[in-house]
């Protein structure tokens, strides 16, 4: 039979699709330890401050363990719970029962499923979220390691996604790195407001009993306690936040994902992906298909559409506890699973991609020396805006006679403007290599202002 927490003042049961659409024990059972920790803490709490004799207090503790062990036995080998309460809080406390009778109608005291709920949840995200921030860590040093390895790949670089100047493949490489640098930061930045124990805020008017919040918050490993009973019960904004920074983290992800995909494809064929990260066509034998990377892309719009919903179901309630905040665990498991698998999928597609440096080098064309040919005008004294101007008709010129800007003639060059100097100057300006290495001040591409960017990257991910 059923084990209810409440039901004392009703005469009928609740309505078998209330009970499919209000049950959540197929979603929160995933926060059965945080639940009997929490529980176990509680207990221990109402003993020091003499609410729970030692007798019961003992019975609680032996027999939480116990269904601690029962319910990870029936997860590992069923994967679900079939018990018929609703929630992973009645669960916990009928199996409590069942093991130690009368000593479990005590562990509710002053307890409300409010308080413990926002417990459970925030212990969940404290014991989960490091896995994320080491998931996004070791992305990042693939990036850098790839980046410090391929250092000597010249690619094209696009704005618009056409091309626009030759940059160090790792240059590109970085970029990412840098913005996923970041989320780490802004990851860990959410602890300080995660790490507040709601537990003692009751239903939503605080603790009857004089226990002593500090202690009970500290001895669960939190920093601090949420200063408000109602704040406490009513505040999903941890949560806001977590989905917010996750929806931002999966548009890292996604633009990446983006880049690689395009630089897979034949047209382009800059990068290779593995045949672990790749899948294939059942029709067309010849076909690789970047799926990782599509999954990912996609995953960042679901990502963004988690968090917006769940912003949709706080706006407006009113004060403290509503049902509609049941939905938090939902979302909040799907979006941490959905990231932590897309971070894992893209380390694996890049740390074991190919970069194809003779298809990134052919994809150059002199057209993408034209800013260079400009700035070689400004150190003779040019004006930039009328430089970028002449340039404009050596591209024209160049067009009309069926040339490009390497093999445009030097006369018309110096036709055009004689400041482009002396024809073997001007020759020495169709070097990529020559290209990329002008780019030297802080952030650019250049060899040396890269080494740059892969020691401070080395340096400020240690630092975190
Ligand atoms: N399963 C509920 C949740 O996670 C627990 C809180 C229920 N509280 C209540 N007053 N109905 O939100």
């Amino acid at each position: 039979d059923r084990y209810q927490l409440w039901g004392g003042c009703f005469f009928e049961e609740p309505s078998a699709v209330l009970r499919r659409l209000n049950d959540s024990l197929s979603v929160d059972s995933r926060l059965y330890r945080e639940d009997i920790r929490g529980s176990r803490a509680w207990a221990d709490e109402l003993h020091r401050s003499g609410h729970l004799a030692a007798e019961d207090h003992g019975d609680i503790q032996r027999g939480l363990v116990e269904v601690e062990k029962d319910i990870e036995e029936q997860l590992s080998s069923t994967g679900r719970l079939l018990d018929p309460e609703e929630d992973i809080h009645s669960v916990v406390e009928s199996r409590l029962g069942a093991r130690v009778g009368a000593a479990a109608l005590r562990l509710h005291t002053a307890r409300s499923r409010n308080d413990q709920s926002a417990t459970d949840t925030r212990l969940w995200m404290l014991a989960s979220l490091p896995a994320l921030d080491i998931a996004l860590k070791q992305l990042v040093e693939v990036l850098v390691k790839r980046a410090s390895d391929e250092l000597e790949v010249i690619a094209p670089g696009y704005t618009h996604l056409q091309r626009a100047q030759p940059i160090r493949w790792s240059h590109f490489l970085l970029s990412y790195a840098w913005a996923l640098r970041d989320d780490v930061a802004r990851l860990e930045e959410q602890h300080q407001r995660l790490s507040r124990c709601p537990l003692g805020s009751g239903a939503l008017a605080g603790c009857a009993l004089p226990i002593d919040r500090p202690r009970l918050a500290r001895s669960l490993g939190f920093d601090d306690i949420t200063p408000n009973s109602m704040f406490a019960v009513a505040s999903r904004d941890h949560i806001v936040e977590f989905l917010n920074w996750a929806s931002l983290c999966g548009l890292h992800l996604s633009r990446l994902s983006e880049d690689l995909i395009i630089y897979s494809s034949q047209e382009f064929g800059i990068v290779r992906f593995s045949d672990q990260f790749s899948t294939g066509s059942s029709l067309m034998p010849q076909k690789r298909n970047p799926d990782g990377l599509e999954l990912v892309r996609g995953s960042a719009g679901l990502l963004l559409g988690d968090s917006f919903a769940f912003s949709c179901v706080l706006k407006g309630l009113p004060s403290t506890y509503n049902k509609d905040l049941q939905s938090d665990k939902e979302i909040l498991f799907r979006s941490y699973d959905r990231l932590l698998d897309c971070l894992k999928v893209t380390t694996g597609s890049i740390s074991t991609m190919e970069v194809v440096a003779s298809r990134a080098l052919a994809s150059l064309e002199p057209g993408m020396l034209a800013t260079d040919l400009a700035h070689a005008l400004v150190r003779r004294g040019v004006p930039f805006r009328r430089a970028h101007h002449l340039l404009g008709a050596v591209l024209r010129r160049a067009r009309a006679l069926g040339h490009d800007l390497q093999t445009l003639p030097y006369a018309e060059y110096v036709a055009i403007c004689p400041e482009f100097g002396t024809e073997e100057e001007l020759r020495g300006l169709f070097s990529w290599e020559a290209s990329v290495e002008q780019y030297s001040s802080a952030g650019g591409t250049a060899r040396q202002a890269v080494l740059q960017q892969l020691e401070t990257t080395k340096y400020r991910l240690l630092s975190l």
